[in-house]
């Protein structure tokens, strides 16, 4: 199947380039759009941003190299970023991040995002999440959890998949007292 931006989504993109005085200063907005509805950004949506704001690619691929934010393949529906920074490390966010590898089939050495074979989770080593006086820190998705311990995390697992469908039966949410 071909590649192609529907045209929703190029009409909010145009919306987004007449914002700016010139089309190549709205790149970061497009890519963020672009990510947004394909979940990444393909070496087809770097072609096409560079073909709308007469940019070349090259200059596309350099952002989405350099900004941590733009990923190159698709994350799993849960994206867990675990802090690993000074005050996150001193309370344990290595040993989190270890276990929650172990847990979901990832190797814990391995530097970058990794996804489970699932498709569910993506785990993430980060830099501070500007928690640092309620360490360890995690995120999922768009939601802070704080002072996570070892048990706490195996709810928020369990949490997850039962959203999917793929965990234990039963209202996880107001049985544990967080969303993921
Ligand atoms: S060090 Fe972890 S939130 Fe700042």
């Amino acid at each position: 199947m071909s590649w192609a931006v529907p045209k929703e989504v190029e009409e909010k993109v145009d919306a987004l380039v007449r914002r700016y005085p010139k089309p190549r200063s709205a790149v970061v907005m497009v890519l963020h759009a672009l990510q947004e509805h394909f979940g990444c950004i393909s070496p087809e949506a770097i072609e096409w941003t560079a073909r709308k704001l007469g940019l070349r690619p090259i200059n596309v691929l350099e952002l989405v190299t350099f900004y941590p934010m733009f990923r190159r393949e698709p994350f799993g529906k849960f994206h867990l970023r675990i802090c690993r920074t000074l005050s996150c490390a001193l309370a344990g966010s290595h040993q989190l991040h270890r276990h929650i590898c172990e847990k979901l089939g990832l190797d814990p050495a391995k530097p970058g995002p990794q996804t489970s074979t699932d498709g569910l989770f993506t785990v993430e080593f980060v830099e501070c999440l500007a928690s640092c006086g309620t360490a360890p820190v995690i995120m999922c998705n768009e939601t802070q959890h704080e002072q996570m311990t070892i048990e706490q995390v195996d709810k928020l697992l369990d949490q997850c998949r039962c959203k999917c469908g793929t965990g234990r039966e039963g209202n996880l949410a107001a049985e544990h007292g967080f969303e993921p």
